[in-house]
């Protein structure tokens, strides 16, 4: 895993250069929230997968390649900024949450300054198709949101159903950055449509896989609490598995838990052994493996090249990843 983000390091430095640069001409007021985001580090997924998708369809990671990227890091933030205080988590990056530190108007406000700064890094391509592109995206992210919010605790939440929340509040985002990457690219139909595949089936992979981190991520690792998903009554892909794999006896005291308003430590453990004992994590990894390989499979549709292993390789990671 460290293989590749070390192969992509030089192209990381020059996304968080071009960051840099956008965030250092808004006021202070707004970069200073903004910029203690930026600076809790992050893999910048979304714009490595727009500049590598850009390069593996031939366009030069100029200036105005970088920018447009870093929107997809701008709108990526505001979701984590918002997210965090609609999922009352203190922690991210590995440190507080933004909201804790700035108070939480100050931290919707600068999210939602940071979606007004990615809508303008997108209208200043020029493109209308991107401009629509985005903002559907935007809207399906909070959509997403708000719909998790509506299933939280139920307990038999459809795995049809959670698969629909994570393509709202994550696939979408990967998905449109890979889009519009082929778009400006200049890319033909089969090409756009290929790499509309890569960005889905590597978000839902990469979501699957967040899911289970908090059922068996080590935090220090992760940046993030394990565990926190229960708390907030989020019902995942792990939970769901195990569900339908158990005995009755099982599954009627796993769903028993997991409806509490508030779980002790001891819930939280039980919970755990339920969801191990019904194949919960493994059965999650089997599916998150699959989306991840139908992403590589997607890239049949590019021309060989280094960009395009990279893509591969980074698919490989959103399946594997411990952080
Ligand atoms: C976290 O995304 C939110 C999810 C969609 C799971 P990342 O895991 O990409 O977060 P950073 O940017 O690396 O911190
Ligand atoms: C991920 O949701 C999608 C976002 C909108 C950030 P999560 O709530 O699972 O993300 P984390 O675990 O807080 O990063
Ligand atoms: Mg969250
Ligand atoms: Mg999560």
């Amino acid at each position: 895993m460290a293989e590749i983000m070390d192969i992509l390091a030089p192209l990381i430095k020059n996304i968080n250069q071009t960051m840099i640069d956008l965030i250092g001409r808004d006021e202070a007021a707004v970069a200073r929230v903004s910029g203690y985001s930026f600076d809790g580090g992050g893999k910048r997924l979304r714009p490595l997968m727009f500049c590598l998708v850009s390069e593996a369809l031939g366009r030069p990671l100029n200036r105005p390649c970088l920018e447009i990227a870093a929107s997809f890091e701008f709108l990526h933030m505001a979701t984590l900024l918002h997210d965090d205080i609609v999922d009352v988590a203190e922690v991210r990056r590995g440190r507080a949450a933004a909201h804790l530190v700035f108070g939480t108007p100050e931290a919707v406000l600068a999210g939602d300054y940071l979606l007004s700064k990615a809508a303008a890094l997108g209208a200043a391509t020029g493109n209308l198709k991107c401009v629509q592109v985005m903002s559907r995206v935007a809207g399906t992210l909070s959509l997403g949101e708000l719909v998790q919010l509506g299933s939280r605790r139920q307990v038999e939440l459809s795995e049809s159903a959670y698969f629909q929340i994570i393509y709202r509040k994550t696939a979408v985002l990967m998905e449109g950055a890979a889009r519009i990457a082929a778009l400006l690219a200049g890319a033909d139909g089969r090409e756009e449509a290929a790499a509309r595949r890569y960005g889905l089936q590597f978000g839902l992979a990469f979501q699957i896989m967040d899911d289970i981190l908090d059922y068996q991520g080590d935090e220090a690792t992760f940046g993030k609490p394990v565990g926190h998903d229960l708390d907030e009554g989020k019902i995942t892909l792990p939970f769901i598995k195990a569900r339908e794999a158990l005995d009755d006896r099982k599954r009627a005291r796993l769903c028993e838990l997991a409806e509490r308003d508030s779980l002790s430590p001891q819930d939280h453990e039980e919970i755990q052994a339920l969801v191990l004992a019904g194949g919960g994590v493994n059965s999650a990894h089997l599916k998150a493996d699959e989306l991840a390989h139908e992403a590589m499979e997607a890239l049949s549709q590019f021309q060989p090249s280094p960009a395009r292993d990279k893509l591969e390789a980074l698919a490989a990671l959103a399946a594997a990843r411990s952080y």
